[in-house]
């Protein structure tokens, strides 16, 4: 018979995994283990406790949908999502930063032509226009690029999180693919800042400890050109009171833009202005490799897997 202590527990769950095949998922899986042993022991964690935490991570994969993923909200919160991104991306070499991809890449990002307006039907907020230009480290432009956008309304919700989502499809989210000098540009309307969902078991536990669950307003970008690192980033509207305390902790200074109040009758394209109106301008430095490039999430894509 073998029995084991507390003393010599977590060698025995480590040794029970030596014979896995792959030695990425066996470093994995034993250094899980390791740093699960250490935060039971560290805490003495007791069976009321440990209880609540089964029932806490059943509730969060219960609210899961094809369309809604509470796990990448929790692993937000809990900073691993940026802390994944900060150990992956150690040397930028003066590449645009990047932060969380967040739970709302969702659906159809379909191409439109530049100018676009990819703002809701019957929407409030106040206009904007995006112009931006994708280069290489050498500021050299890319073109061809696929880049797609996403944001959040004036009223703090994106498309996905709406009703109309169901019979209306996708708004404020869209594919722009860049030109021959790099360049791409889109109307949408100024985003403002948001709560995260709380009514599943993460923002419950956002607001039980207290803190807030605001994330500063901004625009989600995922700028995927071939030969080159994924680009996973958003652009924050400059002066957002909650750019100093997002709740997911992805804020960059690098990547707070600027954003101008204009009231020029013509915009950039040198089409007519609704005044007044707002400037965004932001360039994305892509650097040369490659990478995981995220599918958005749909019903469809979650039947394949
Ligand atoms: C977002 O920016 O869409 C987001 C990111 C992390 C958690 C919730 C939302
Ligand atoms: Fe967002």
């Amino acid at each position: 018979m073998t029995q084991f202590s507390e003393a010599d527990l977590t060698a025995a769950v480590v040794k029970s995994f030596e014979e896995t095949p792959d030695p990425r998922a066996k470093f994995l899986l034993q250094e899980l283990v390791k740093s699960l042993h250490d935060y039971v022991r560290k805490t003495d964690l007791n069976f009321a406790e440990w209880q609540y935490a089964i029932e806490f991570l059943t509730r969060t994969g219960q609210k899961c949908t094809p369309i809604r993923q509470e796990f990448i909200l929790l692993s937000d919160v809990l900073g691993v999502s940026m802390l994944v991104d900060a150990v992956n991306h150690r040397e930028r070499d003066g590449a645009t930063e990047t932060t969380v991809l967040g739970p709302f890449y969702v659906g159809e990002h379909k191409e439109m032509p530049h100018g676009s307006d990819i703002s809701p039907r019957n929407v409030t907020g106040e206009n904007m226009f995006v112009q931006s230009r994708v280069t290489d480290l050498k500021g050299r432009p890319l073109a061809g690029v696929p880049v797609d956008v996403w944001h959040a309304d004036d009223d703090g919700f994106y498309d996905s999180q709406k009703p109309a989502y169901a019979t209306q499809g996708p708004s404020s989210r869209a594919r722009f693919r860049t030109d021959a000098d790099g360049r791409f540009f889109f109307r949408t309307i100024l985003p403002s800042s948001y709560p995260i969902p709380t009514d599943g078991p993460v923002g419950e536990m956002i607001l039980q400890t207290r803190r807030h669950p605001k994330r500063p307003a901004h625009v989600h970008f995922l700028v995927n050109a071939e030969g080159y690192e994924p680009l996973i980033t958003h652009v924050f509207i400059g002066g957002d009171k909650y750019l100093d305390s997002d709740v997911v902790f992805g804020m960059k200074d690098e990547l707070v833009a600027n954003i101008e109040k204009r009231s020029d009758p013509k915009m950039p394209d040198g089409k007519e202005a609704p005044t007044p109106w707002h400037l965004m301008t932001y360039e994305f430095h892509l650097k040369p490799g490659g990478g995981m490039v995220p599918k958005p999430m749909t019903a469809e894509a979650m039947r394949e897997t």
